[in-house]
């Protein structure tokens, strides 16, 4: 068995690293993360950490290549230090989206920032709602993926809406939102959406199933231009919804996503605390945010008293 717990956090998430801390009832661990007038990153423990369970939190936002460089020093520091077991703890996963090779000469960067991590000496990870099931796969040590969509659920539940139905955005998440139905016993209805090329733009073309008089309720896994779900919500309108919400777990938020989500058209937007909103904030449009902090803390104290994290979601 490894020595207490240690959580540590790099620049971007202090306030999520400082909740999960609060969680487990410990204090946040003390190191200096900074760059040099070169960018070159440093950091250096301030405290012990010589065989401590150590958790770094770390989800990869922009500047994300900063981010992961600070995450990959921050590994490398703590095995230098003796730490020991070091655990990544990514609540959003960047280049998940490079998660295959689906067209001639293009990486899978996925795979590539896992290999980064293992050669920085993570023992393990823990993420959440990952883009792509098999980006689990890139890696060869433990990781555990937790999901925030349980909580989504359990609070548009508690709103008691009139005829909801879950709405998939695009075909790919058709699954999550026919499970998210089940939970809450709703409808579901899926938008054929269509993308060009490798273009950030995306077109709702049509909707399969019944928006009429009903409250709909958009799933994503993430937001980042807002494209996806702004499109949705167009033709939602059109098709006659009784009202309309969106909720993600990530909201990446590039700051064309607050222009076009912040509309009369949208009844509110939920997300999770998986990482800060790095380019701004809606102005109008009324936002839920549910914290993960308790579950990513419950998920530590797991892992170092080696109880199951997938008890966590039964
Ligand atoms: C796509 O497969 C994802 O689930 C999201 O729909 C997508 O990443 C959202 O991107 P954007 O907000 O730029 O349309």
């Amino acid at each position: 068995m490894f020595r207490e717990i240690a959580v540590f956090t790099g620049n971007n998430h202090k306030g999520l690293a400082e909740s999960i801390c609060k969680h487990l009832e410990i204090p946040l661990g003390d190191v200096q993360v900074f760059q040099f007038s070169n960018e070159e990153i440093f950091v250096k423990y301030e405290e012990n950490i010589r065989e401590r369970d150590v958790y770094l939190v770390q989800p990869l936002v922009a500047p994300v290549n900063t981010r992961l460089m600070e995450l990959l020093i921050m590994i490398d520091a703590a095995k230098r230090a003796s730490a020991g077991r070091i655990t990544a703890v990514v609540p959003y996963y960047a280049y998940g989206r490079s998660d295959k090779k689906d067209q001639p000469r293009v990486p899978v960067t996925a795979r590539l920032v896992a290999n980064f991590m293992e050669v920085a000496g993570a023992d393990r990870v823990l993420s959440m709602d990952m883009h792509a099931g098999q980006i689990q796969g890139f890696f060869n040590i433990p990781l555990d993926e937790l999901t925030a969509f349980p909580l989504i659920a359990d609070y548009f539940a508690s709103l008691n809406l009139h005829a909801p139905t879950v709405v998939a955005p695009d075909v790919g998440r058709a699954k999550l939102a026919r499970d998210l139905a089940a939970r809450i016993d709703a409808d579901i209805a899926i938008v054929d959406k269509k993308r060009d090329g490798n273009k950030e733009s995306a077109e709702a073309m049509t909707l399969i199933g019944e928006a009429k008089d009903r409250d709909c309720l958009i799933l994503d896994d993430e937001i980042l231009t807002g494209g996806t779900v702004a499109s949705a919500v167009r033709l939602l309108r059109e098709r006659g919804a009784a009202s309309v919400r969106v909720a993600c777990v990530h909201p990446v938020m590039a700051p064309k996503a607050f222009e076009v989500l912040d509309t009369p058209d949208l009844d509110e937007i939920v997300f999770t605390d998986s990482l800060p909103l790095v380019h701004g904030g809606f102005k109008t449009v009324p936002t839920t945010v549910l914290s993960v902090a308790p579950m990513i803390g419950d998920a530590i104290h797991r892992i170092h008293t080696g109880g199951s994290v997938g008890a966590l979601f039964r």
